[in-house]
């Protein structure tokens, strides 16, 4: 089966990838021309652990990059959308690309005998598929929904600086719809791809349930165990890195999600949290947990900035290093990233910011430009440095040694992953979560 996906960002370029790699035939579509030109060359427009590769090797096998929906309409027995569904200003999604994906797909429909399954991966609110975008399917198309054309919800799980292992392995695949001749065409799609996985076949709304419930729950043992660490904190002796070990023993709770930190950033979880509250406010349910969840994360940035005062005291014109802006290794992006969010605070505060990344200084450089200064290597980032905030735990920085500390003015660590709690190394250190 021919196979269209529209929209490459991380889910649809992923999965454009590994399909492509795996000799199946592809043909992928996005609208922004520079960066499909980008892909069409071999050159992913964003960083991700073997996505290069992989985008190649599927460029020579079975992907072909199109500049024309048109061709994926008429000639695909299915068609993925994967386009972004960016939080609005009020926290509810934007579902204007989404929309406008499928009411691209209609009008080309219309003139086509082509009967394909259509597939929704981006994340959308419950109802979305039935309620706004098959009406737009109908009326664009003028075909019936269950004879002409199927519409599919298939969320999807990966994470960034994971996309290509968890495409290739994912822990599940969920399919909502009807039951119908469209709904088993894709579930042997992917049983054919993925022979171990569990395939869950429900409704649409249960399936745009699922992904926000998943990603929900995620959030909940983030702030749960940010919650517990700002406790121990307070604790002389107290360690949030063995209450969170122990309890990752008992099986009902698992070892998982339990690393406290700053907060957690990215481009799904807040965006994700802020949607079904925004979702469930609007069916006159007040998300009472989930609201925590989100003021938990919110409070965390303040947590941080009030241990790098209990560390420096003053910040005007203190020099602060932040080591780390992706809001998590192995990406550069650094969309709601905590590290960003921390800068701008320290600079309204009157603080010299330099930062370090081994990824994410280019795409850092449009937020800032030349309010703080970029420094390539470890050594220049700490050079004279005041307080050395760490916030992303790339692995270079559990490297952190005495000759990098001699380097700096005032040797305070404020380590908010406790990548340095081992160390023997001399210095004032602020391990977030330990008292
Ligand atoms: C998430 C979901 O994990 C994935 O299933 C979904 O498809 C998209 O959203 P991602 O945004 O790539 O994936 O990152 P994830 O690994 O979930 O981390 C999100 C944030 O939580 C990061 O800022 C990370 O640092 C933070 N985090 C994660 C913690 O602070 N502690 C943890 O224990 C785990």
């Amino acid at each position: 089966m021919k196979v269209g996906i529209i929209g490459l960002g991380f889910v649809g370029l992923s999965f454009a990838s590994v399909l492509g790699s795996k000799n199946h035939s592809t043909l992928g579509f996005d609208s922004d021309k520079k960066k499909s030109s980008q892909i069409k060359n071999g050159k992913p427009p964003f960083y991700e652990p073997h996505l290069e590769e992989t985008l190649n090797q599927a460029l020579r096998k079975g992907l072909e990059i199109t500049d024309n929906i048109a061709t994926i309409v008429k000639s695909c027995q299915i068609i993925f959308v994967t386009v972004g569904t960016p939080q609005g200003n009020d926290g509810s999604i934007n579902l204007s690309m989404v929309k406008s994906a499928v009411e691209e797909i209609g009008k080309h429909l219309k003139y086509s005998k082509n009967k394909p399954i259509i597939v929704i991966k981006s994340t959308v609110v419950p109802g979305t598929a039935l309620d706004v975008l098959l009406p737009i399917l109908v009326s664009k198309s003028r075909k019936k929904p269950g004879k002409d054309f199927g519409l599919i919800t298939n969320p999807e799980f990966l994470r960034e600086s994971m996309a290509i292992s968890d495409t290739v392995n994912p822990h599940a695949i969920v399919l909502g719809g009807t039951k119908d001749r469209f709904m088993n065409a894709i579930k042997k799609f992917y049983e054919n791809l993925h022979k171990n996985t569990p395939i869950i076949a429900t409704n649409n709304q249960t399936a745009e349930m699922i992904k926000y419930t998943n990603n929900s729950f995620l959030a909940t043992k983030i702030s749960f165990i940010n919650q517990i660490s700002n406790i121990c904190q307070l604790i002389p002796g107290a360690n949030v890195e063995d209450v969170a070990r122990t309890i990752g023993l008992d099986p009902r709770i698992g070892h998982l999600f339990l690393n406290a930190g700053p907060g957690y950033g990215g481009s799904c979880l807040p965006k994700d949290v802020a949607a079904i509250i925004n979702f469930s406010n609007s069916l006159g349910i007040n998300p009472l947990l989930l609201n925590a969840v989100k003021q938990v994360n919110d409070y965390q940035l303040k947590h941080v900035i009030l241990t790098i005062k209990r560390a420096i005291g003053t910040l005007k014109k203190k020099r602060i290093t932040v080591l780390g802006l992706a809001f998590k290794p192995d990406t550069d992006d650094i969309r709601d990233s905590v590290s960003i969010k921390l800068i701008q605070s320290l600079l309204k505060q009157g603080a010299k910011i330099i930062v370090h990344d081994p990824k994410a200084i280019e795409n850092t450089k449009n937020i800032f430009k030349e309010k703080i200064s970029y420094a390539e290597s470890l050594d220049d980032a700490l050079r004279k440095s005041q307080c050395c905030v760490i916030i992303t735990p790339w692995k270079e920085y559990s490297k952190i040694n005495e000759r990098h500390l001699q380097l700096m003015e005032k040797r305070i660590i404020v380590d908010t992953r406790r990548i340095l709690n081992n160390s023997k190394l001399k210095m004032n250190y602020y391990p977030i979560g330990i008292g």
